[in-house]
């Protein structure tokens, strides 16, 4: 096998109450990639479409991810990468986390698979890390396991498959502004309240289970940022109204995703999605502001080969 084409998907990552270790993965959203063999050794980008993005490896997040593989593997090859960009940069559906996957996961395809899912998110992260200047895998995990993860550790990188309730549905709503993952860090305090932990370890403990007993009441009741959302908010334009006219109709739980503007809603079923998806769309329709809205249930398979 000399070249294979990839799905590389978008994620939600913090799932509100989980900053830096929850995550989902989507269905419907993703980039297109291209990775191909070639006798000279190293990684080039040859082709980007969809966004403008850096050329240089070393600039390119979907570059120093391969790079971090490359030269741990020391393979007697070299490797070319296209990418096809669906996923707007800033947009907050992890689109550098599907970049950095999709180079790693096509070179290790065609290397015959040397490394795990464990150790391709290991050098996921150094891609990622470029774009947000931190290493945080909670987009690339999903990404590369699908379905709900935990990042139970960072170093050593360790990850907690968690299962997907069959009836839950995302809807996502797009802003068409940018936040740099970066800035939205930036602003985030160092120290919390010691009441405000307690609230959000308990949403993340009953959570999970929620995701582990197909609870949909006990999801609802543990979709609740205190921690990042009251700072971030701030940066989404008409965050607040998009989130109660969520809840409102329906919507199991509403926040950002990731580090926005998207914002994310998780519903019980497709028609409740469908309701839900409507009324975010009446809200942002009024302010004048270009958003694109997705519908999408948990993609529980990640990353894939479209063809070989
Ligand atoms: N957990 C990261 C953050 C995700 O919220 O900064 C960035 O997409």
């Amino acid at each position: 096998m000399n070249d294979i084409k990839i799905f590389s998907p978008a994620t939600v990552a913090n799932v509100s109450c989980g900053f830096d270790v929850l995550g989902f993965c989507l269905d419907t959203i993703g980039d297109e990639m291209v990775i191909r063999k070639t006798d000279k050794k190293g990684i080039r980008i040859t082709k980007i479409e969809g966004y403008d993005l850096p050329f240089e490896t070393e600039k390119n997040v979907a570059g120093v991810s391969a790079l971090a593989l490359y030269n741990e593997a020391k393979p007697y090859c070299g490797f070319e990468i296209e990418i096809y960009k669906n996923i707007k940069p800033g947009s907050g559906v992890g689109s550098s986390s599907a970049s950095a996957v999709g180079s790693v996961y096509g070179i290790n395809e065609l290397l015959g698979r040397p490394y795990n899912k464990t150790q391709l998110t290991n050098f996921a992260m150094k891609g990622e890390a470029l774009a947000s200047q931190c290493e945080h895998a909670d987009n690339i995990a999903p990404a590369i396991f699908g379905g709900f993860t935990l990042v139970k550790s960072v170093s050593p990188l360790e990850i907690i498959e968690l299962p997907t309730p069959k009836d839950l549905f995302a809807v996502i709503i797009h802003p068409q502004i940018e936040i740099k993952t970066s800035e939205a860090r930036a602003i985030l305090p160092k120290k919390i309240e010691l009441k405000d932990a307690i609230t959000q370890w308990s949403n993340v403990g009953s959570l999970v289970h929620a995701l582990h007993t197909s609870n949909y009441d006990l999801l609802s009741r543990s979709l609740t940022d205190v921690v990042v959302e009251p700072f971030r908010s701030q940066l989404i334009p008409h965050f607040g109204t998009v989130r109660n006219a969520a809840l409102e109709n329906g919507a199991l739980g509403c926040g950002i995703s990731g580090s926005g503007p998207s914002i994310f809603s998780l519903c019980y079923g497709n028609d409740n999605a469908q309701n839900v998806a409507k009324a975010i769309k009446n809200v942002y329709t009024e302010t004048g502001i270009p958003f694109e809205v997705y519908i999408s249930e948990i993609n529980t398979e990640g990353i894939k080969i479209l063809n070989q």
